[in-house]
């Protein structure tokens, strides 16, 4: 299958702008240059995008909610990647960073927007050289400034680096982030498409979201509607990780089984069993054997109560002790939350303490309904999505490996381990 968004695996040296013309680079850019800015957002909106950056909120409608008449607006590319397990954004920065600028450009010129800002995982030293030297190249030969490709819109980037906060991923942090301030969400609305950065309309759209639109302007939404589902067209970098023999990202038509990415993978290293997986890294509840064949889709993971996310496929052997699955999740996101409201400061604290106990062989019973009550009590409660996603991994190893969690609590194992060290975490 040749690739979409992983193109240079085909092209050499594709982050080279002579290469990446050569290869039909910017022609999408001259097509929405040619059109008028609502007709670029009308064929985008047609297309069915969906933003990659795990909600999955249609691009174009997006675009569409800018107001028309604003004197000033923002596109922003969220290359925060911070996501446990996501590691997509990164390849494509690195390997093939003109497909992202011209997407941006695009999107630039559809809301009228003379400003893209690319918000960096501050970690992503090389994949932000590599961009940069792709600017370096576009503004000498005039695709980013002033007049571009010689018409009368002007539009110019700026690189800002993260400083590995994962709360700055998502949108309203990032733009409080970039604004020099605390990067903390807001409660929405205001909605950024009405209030964003400075306080002016903006576009928040991922990286890999981008990358999908020079293509859609050049071959049309039926095109990018044959690929993948009804629902999720076009194609996907999944990133496998985990123990899977040959981790990676893999670029497939939304749709594609699990069972199927999993065997692009490699299937499970060492001739081990599958157990489980963490389908959108931590964010999303752990499913099991009967997932597999579901789609990894927006919606192909809803009967199975999880959800693809920015689609970073984590798997687990037997090998794995579920609990200390879920205590690594937990871990991570008690340290990333914001702190801004209580019940997600607050549950996450207390969800870590809960487990690191039953972990550590000194819970009980009942320890494993407070840690449940917990999670619930934060469900719907917290500001962000960032609370919701914390109780994913509790409630969802609960959910399918009780057992695991009852044989820690169980009086032998509470008593063996009670005569040990408490086991540290980190
Ligand atoms: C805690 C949290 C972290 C997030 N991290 C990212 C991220 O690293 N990259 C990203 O594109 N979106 C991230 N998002 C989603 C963004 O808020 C936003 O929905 C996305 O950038 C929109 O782009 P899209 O419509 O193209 O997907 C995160 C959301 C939350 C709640
Ligand atoms: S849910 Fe968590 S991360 Fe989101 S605003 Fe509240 S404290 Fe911050």
């Amino acid at each position: 299958m040749a690739h979409v968004l992983l193109r240079h695996r085909d092209i050499d040296d594709l982050h080279k702008l002579s290469v990446y013309q050569d290869n039909g680079g910017y022609e999408g850019l001259k097509k929405a240059l040619g059109m008028s800015r609502a007709e670029v957002i009308d064929l985008v909106k047609a297309s069915n995008l969906r933003g990659r950056g795990g909600a999955g909120f249609p691009t174009g409608l997006k675009w569409s909610f800018i107001p028309k008449n604003a004197p000033e607006t923002y596109v922003l590319i969220n290359t925060d990647e911070s996501e446990t397990g996501t590691f997509k954004d990164r390849e494509l920065m690195e390997r093939n960073p003109h497909q992202i600028i011209e997407g941006a450009l695009i999107a630039a010129y559809a809301v009228n927007a003379r400003m893209v800002f690319n918000y960096i995982r501050g970690e992503y030293m090389d994949a932000s050289y590599a961009f940069e030297d792709a600017l370096r190249e576009c503004r000498a030969a005039g695709i980013v400034g002033k007049g571009i490709l010689g018409s009368e819109v002007d539009i110019e980037f700026y690189t800002h680096f993260g400083a590995g906060a994962y709360i700055c991923g998502e949108e309203t942090a990032l733009i409080q982030s970039l604004a020099g301030n605390l990067g903390q969400p807001w409660s929405k609305p205001p909605f950024p498409a009405v209030e964003g950065l400075y306080r002016k309309p903006t576009v928040v759209n991922n990286t890999e979201t981008l990358a999908n639109v020079p293509a859609i302007l050049v071959n049309g939404p039926d095109w990018f509607k044959q690929m993948g589902t009804e629902d999720s067209p076009g194609n996907k970098i999944v990133c496998i990780s985990g123990h899977v023999a040959n981790p990676g990202n893999y670029e497939v038509p939304l749709g594609t089984t699990y069972r199927q990415l999993l065997a692009m993978a490699g299937g499970v290293r060492g001739g081990k069993r599958f157990k489980a997986i963490l389908p959108s890294g931590g964010s999303g509840p752990i499913i099991t054997e009967d997932a597999l064949d579901a789609a990894c889709s927006y919606d192909g993971l809803t009967p199975f109560r999880s959800v693809m996310g920015s689609a970073s496929v984590i798997v687990m052997d037997e090998t794995t002790d579920m609990v200390w699955a879920a205590l690594k999740m937990i871990h991570f996101f008690r340290h990333e939350s914001c702190g801004k409201c209580t019940p997600c400061r607050e549950g996450t604290y207390w969800m870590e303490q809960v487990l690191h106990r039953i972990y550590a062989g000194h819970g009980t019973e009942a320890d494993i309904k407070l840690l449940e009550s917990v999670a619930n009590n934060m469900t719907g409660k917290c500001l962000c999505a960032l609370g919701e996603f914390a109780t994913s991994p509790v409630l969802s190893s609960i959910r399918h490996f009780l057992p695991e969690y009852k044989a820690k609590v169980s009086s032998a194992a509470h008593q063996a381990a009670r005569a040990s060290i408490p086991v540290a975490i980190g």
